[in-house]
């Protein structure tokens, strides 16, 4: 079975859920707690075992460039000032892993930024991995689908189930042949009216796709919201060959959505063994003093 070792990153969405602190950054490089969204993905990555890293970016791209490469200037102020464990953390995020950069034109939708990695994936198995979802540190959500893949050898997409009133936000699966986390998708339809979804399960942030996948995106008419659709090309994909779902139930925050960015602020905080104890107790006098539970 071929090794999974490329990972896919979209990061040019305009992110208009979160205006304006995105009118001229991309949304992917907001900070949760002291790191942008995207190095927690790209860390995620290369704890899977990942080691060569996409990121396709749109406007406003320098941020990104610039937080993975070296910064001299920067270095050599935290050496001359003693600042070694600083000087450490800058040098290694730009060694994490061989990370490249493609240009998406415009931003036509996720199906067609995955699109634009055809030449840099080549003929093998690849991750997409959203850049504004991030995982917490507990999540086994992406090595457990790479070692799915050696079983099933075919596309793996995550999902998890959501209250019926929000599928229609998301992509969404019908299934069979649920054995534990793992299930065939027997249809896949993106954003559905709550009403007509063939389920609960939400397509989330994390996929395994084998090559075919681009072959498919380049038949992919606009669909909802006039944009080019990952889940159309899944969709087509399921017509002469299996996809699997990987279910999962927590640790995922969507940091491209408000009130899920400041859930991921709030949890990933206090699991941060420096700022955890001081901010729980920070939390506690706000509860009490507000009145909660
Ligand atoms: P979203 O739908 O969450 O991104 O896409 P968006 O379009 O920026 O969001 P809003 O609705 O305007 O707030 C999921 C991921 O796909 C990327 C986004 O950057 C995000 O990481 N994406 C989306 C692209 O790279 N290109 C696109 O054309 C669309």
């Amino acid at each position: 079975m071929t090794r999974v070792t490329k990972a896919v990153i979209p990061a040019a969405g305009l992110g208009t859920r979160f205006l304006p602190a995105t009118k001229a950054q991309p949304k992917e490089m907001l900070p949760v707690v002291d790191k942008p969204a995207i190095q927690y993905v790209v860390e995620e990555a290369v704890a899977a075992g990942i080691d060569d890293i996409l990121i396709i970016t749109g406007r406003n791209k320098r941020s990104l460039e610039d937080h993975f490469d070296r910064n001299f200037e920067l270095e050599h102020q935290l050496q001359s000032k003693g600042k070694t464990g600083d000087l450490a953390e800058v040098v290694e995020l730009a060694e994490l892993a061989d990370i490249h950069f493609v240009r998406q034109g415009e931003p036509l939708g996720l199906g067609h930024a995955v699109s634009v990695a055809r030449k840099h994936v080549g003929n093998e198995p690849f991750v997409v991995m959203l850049g504004d979802d991030i995982m917490d540190d507990h999540s086994t959500v992406l090595p457990d689908m790479i070692k799915q893949f050696d079983q099933v050898g075919s596309s793996i997409v995550a999902l998890m189930e959501v209250p019926q009133e929000s599928i229609s936000a998301y992509g969404c699966a019908a299934v069979d042949q649920r054995d534990g986390a793992l299930c065939r998708i027997t249809g896949i339809v993106e954003k559905p009216a709550a009403e007509e979804a063939p389920s609960n399960l939400a397509v989330m942030g994390r996929y395994l796709f084998t090559p075919d996948i681009f072959a498919e995106l380049e038949h992919v008419e606009p669909g909802v919201g006039g944009e080019i659709q990952l889940t159309d090309a899944i969709a087509r994909v399921l017509a002469h060959d299996d996809v699997y779902g990987w279910v999962f139930a927590e640790g995922r925050y969507d940091i491209g959505k408000k009130i899920d960015y400041l859930r991921a602020t709030v949890e990933l905080a206090l699991q941060r063994e420096d700022l955890g104890p001081e901010f729980r107790e920070f939390l506690s006098e706000v509860v009490r003093r507000e009145g909660i539970g």
